[in-house]
């Protein structure tokens, strides 16, 4: 389930780049495309995926695709000091998992490596909260955790002014959380 239409433009604001984990079929570049965000990046560990993307969206010079994990990326980043996620304020979609199995997802590393970029102003959406606080599928390593508190303290080790809220979609009522600046 990609994140809502409506939850981009709210928080999109002045933002020109969307940075996103997990291509999928490339349902969020299209919405993030459709908000008219100027640069779309998104990050895809299945090359089947990442290839069906790269056709799909070919010739579209906004959209800027790549195959890897989002945490060999992200490490990759932050060490680029040209990047968009160190030179400007972002909007990024959390959205990395694994398509089936109890797997654990590269939520966690992909948030502590955030907190190394230069910027730490970037709106942070994250989806399925719901299989995360109930222990589902890949959130089954969460297991016993108040991840509400532990997403807290992942957020605030980022900036300790971020206001964050749980949003609905159509699957529950608190599937996505955001951390954001006023
Ligand atoms: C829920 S889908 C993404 C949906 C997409 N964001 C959208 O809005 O339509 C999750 C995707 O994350 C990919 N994925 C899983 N682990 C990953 C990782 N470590 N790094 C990057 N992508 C990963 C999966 O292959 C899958 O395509």
């Amino acid at each position: 389930m990609p994140i809502t239409k409506e939850l981009i433009k709210e928080y999109k604001k002045d933002k020109t780049v969307y940075f996103e984990t997990g291509t999928y079929h490339g349902q969020g570049v299209q919405l993030a495309l459709d908000t008219e965000f100027d640069t779309v990046y998104s990050v895809e560990i299945s090359e089947t995926l990442y290839n069906e993307c790269v056709t799909k969206f070919r010739g579209n010079e906004k959209v800027i695709l790549l195959q890897n994990t989002s945490e060999g990326y992200l490490e990759q980043a932050v060490v680029d000091i040209k990047h968009p996620l160190n030179t400007e304020r972002c909007f990024i979609y959390l959205d990395a998992h694994p398509m089936g199995g109890e797997a654990a997802p590269p939520l966690i590393n992909e948030l502590n490596l955030i907190a190394y970029l230069k910027r730490n102003d970037h709106t942070i959406v994250v989806d399925d909260f719901r299989l995360i606080r109930d222990a589902q599928a890949w959130g089954t390593c969460f297991k016993g955790k108040d991840m509400k508190e532990e997403f807290n303290r992942l957020f605030l080790a980022i900036n300790k002014d971020y206001e964050i809220t749980y949003h609905g979609d159509a699957w529950d009522d608190e599937d996505l959380i955001v951390a954001t600046l006023n």
